[in-house]
C-alpha cells in the first residue's frame, strides 16, 4: 500500500516552531517512527512551503497512490486551489492537523480541504498522522 504524507508551509520547522503548540519533535524523526510502526505500508513524505508545489504533488500522486495524509497547514484555511486538487484526484485524502484548530483563532475554523477529504483528524499532536495511517488499514 503506497501512502504519502504531505505537509504544507512552516511544518519544516516542527521541533523549533511554537513548541508549546506543535511539540519538540522534528517531522523527520517522527517519520522514522511511523515507518517502523507501519512496515506493511510504502510510506513517502513531501513538504513544501509553496502552494503550487503542493498542488503539483497532489496531482502527481493522486491517480496512483492508495492514500494521501495531508496537513496543508495555513493553506487549509485559504487555498481554493488545493481544495480543487483534492476534488480532482481519485486517491482518498485524510486531512490532519497537529493542533486543535477549533480551539484556536476563528480563521482556523474554516477548511477548504475538509469538504472533499475522506476524513479529518485534528488535535492529537503528531499522533494525528499515526491515526490517519491506521485508517487505511482494512
Ligand atoms: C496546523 C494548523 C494550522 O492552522 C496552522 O496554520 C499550521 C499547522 C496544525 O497542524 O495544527 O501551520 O495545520
Amino acid at each position: 500500500m503506497k501512502i504519502i504524507i504531505i505537509n504544507g508551509p512552516n511544518l519544516n520547522l516542527l521541533g523549533k516552531r511554537e513548541p508549546e503548540i506543535y511539540g519538540n519533535q522534528t517531522f523527520e524523526d517522527y517519520f522514522e517512527i511511523l515507518k517502523s510502526k507501519f512496515p506493511q505500508m510504502e510510506l513517502h513524505y513531501f513538504q513544501s512551503n509553496i502552494e503550487g508545489e503542493l498542488i503539483s504533488k497532489i496531482q502527481e500522486v493522486g491517480f496512483s497512490y492508495d492514500g494521501i495524509v495531508l496537513n496543508a497547514a495555513a493553506y487549509t484555511h485559504t487555498s481554493i486551489g488545493i481544495g480543487d486538487a483534492i476534488k480532482a484526484i481519485e486517491t482518498p485524502v485524510i486531512e490532519v492537523h497537529i493542533s486543535n484548530t477549533f480551539s484556536r483563532e476563528s480563521f482556523r475554523h474554516q477548511s477548504f480541504i475538509s469538504p472533499n477529504a475522506k476524513g479529518v483528524i485534528i488535535g492529537f499532536g503528531l499522533m494525528s498522522y499515526d491515526l490517519a495511517l491506521q485508517s487505511f488499514i482494512k
